[in-house]
């Protein structure tokens, strides 16, 4: 499936190979006769499906859902998912701390003591969980996350509870669209993007088809890849047009997101890397961005830090020549922005030169145009040097963020008919691939620090 349109959860998809495949260590048999649309007996009860079995139902429109046919061996239930949950934040120290400080056993359990899930959904996720296991950790987290912020926030318990269920099942659309989409981090061809983005509308239309949830939640799951500066997907809603659900889910996948990359500067994951992007984004005070905040420093004062000499020598330097590199790409932020000011812009445009002025507010408000930082820099602890490290990365994700959306601005946003276009289109291009070229080099692994 490449589109939203194709999707009919009485055809036997992709999802059915997936069945297939999750058979091998969790059986899946059919639980009754799996039956044709047109009453043609297609497999009957009690068989397991298999590889052979699944071709056979590929593609065929069933006479009710897939998931309403089969039934796992090792089937997730209410219980075993509250201890899902447990372990997933008691895996790793930071969202442990999380976990224990913002008293979220006591959240969880009420949630879970609150209501049931509906089975196919439960059923979907076991699935998803067997078959892509990231995505799976990345929902519960979004899910106790993002309770945690609508709780902070003062919301009412059936609020919190919409959170949480969007979160859950935001994914389950991933199961129906290519797995070489699913797995791919970038690079998507026009085909491809469009049915990574159709995976949003999918989980929906999954969740809304039991009419068992409320319009908090479906949206929730709608809006839960739009992103504040309008560049999201898949309709690039702005702050002003996301609902409260929407915003708490897009932040939570976000700080995940941000944690996860954390690993990249210094081989720890730790959620308080998100904290420079929370922080740039709470002025003037963002009430979701706000809460998120509490929840992380509370976590972070449980957490004691030792570090010896050579792990501050060695931040310092790393600190210090990635300081070049970034002045360097300031530079052609600057001229960036001078051509921006100079367009004039529509939705995506206006999206785009946003986030080049906050970089350029980054760059200027967190002092890293101030020589005697990195003068100075050798009497720092290792928390300042953390909190500048921290800050430049999330400087040069945003930098990221604006070569990643470059392409779509400039084939959306540049007034063709103008005479000066060619003259524009180039200019853009040419900046965009500096950009690219400086800022990829201080990504990269290897990036010398000699
Ligand atoms: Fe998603």
């Amino acid at each position: 499936m490449t589109d939203t349109d194709q999707y009919d959860p009485q055809v036997a998809d992709v999802y059915i190979h997936h069945l297939a495949e999750v058979s091998e260590k969790n059986e899946v048999i059919a639980r009754e006769d799996i039956v044709s649309e047109f009453g043609v007996l297609l497999v009957a009860k009690g068989v397991a499906i298999g590889k052979k079995t699944a071709r056979l139902l590929s593609n065929h429109r069933l006479s009710k859902p897939v998931d309403d046919f089969v039934k796992l061996s090792k089937p997730l239930s209410n219980s075993s998912l509250l201890n899902e949950f447990e372990e997933t934040f008691q895996s790793s120290s930071d969202l442990n701390s999380i976990y224990d400080e913002n008293r979220a056993s006591e959240l969880l359990r009420h949630l879970f003591l609150s209501r049931n899930f509906p089975h196919p959904l439960l059923q979907k996720l076991a699935v998803l969980k067997e078959k892509y296991p990231t995505v799976y950790q990345r929902s519960l987290f979004g899910a106790l996350f993002g309770s945690l912020i609508a709780r902070e926030m003062g919301w009412s318990t059936e609020g919190v509870h919409d959170v949480f269920v969007a979160s859950i099942f935001q994914d389950l659309g991933m199961l129906h669209i290519p797995e070489g989409v699913v797995l791919k981090e970038a690079g998507f061809d026009k085909d491809q993007w469009r049915a990574m983005q159709s995976h949003v509308v999918v989980s929906s239309i999954i969740v809304e088809s039991l009419g068992f949830y409320s319009d908090s939640v479906h949206s929730g799951i709608r809006e839960h890849h739009e992103r504040p500066d309008g560049l999201g997907y898949p309709k690039r809603l702005t702050e002003n047009k996301l609902g409260s659900t929407g915003k708490i889910i897009a932040l939570s996948d976000l700080i995940y997101r941000i944690r996860g990359r954390s690993s990249e500067s210094d081989n720890s994951v730790s959620i308080e890397s998100s904290m420079p992007y929370l922080r740039m984004n709470n002025r003037p005070v963002n009430q979701t961005i706000h809460a998120a905040i509490k929840l992380i420093k509370r976590g972070e004062i449980s957490r004691i830090h030792a570090h010896t000499n050579s792990d501050i020598q060695q931040l310092a330097k790393i600190i210090v020549s990635r300081g070049d590199a970034i002045y360097n790409i300031y530079l052609k932020n600057l001229c960036l922005l001078s051509l921006l000011n100079n367009l004039v812009l529509e939705k995506t445009g206006l999206a785009m030169k946003n986030l080049v002025e906050l970089a350029d507010y980054t760059f200027v408000t967190t002092g890293f145009d101030f020589e005697n930082i990195y003068e100075e820099i050798g009497s720092f602890t290792y928390s300042e040097l953390k909190d500048i490290d921290e800050t430049q990365i999330e400087y040069l994700w945003i930098i990221k963020r604006i070569q990643q959306s470059s392409v779509f601005f400039i084939e959306n946003s540049v007034d063709r008919t103008l005479p000066i276009s060619g003259f524009i289109v180039g200019r853009l291009e040419r900046i965009f691939s500096l950009l690219a070229k400086q800022s990829m080099k201080v990504f990269e692994p290897s990036y010398s620090i000699d």
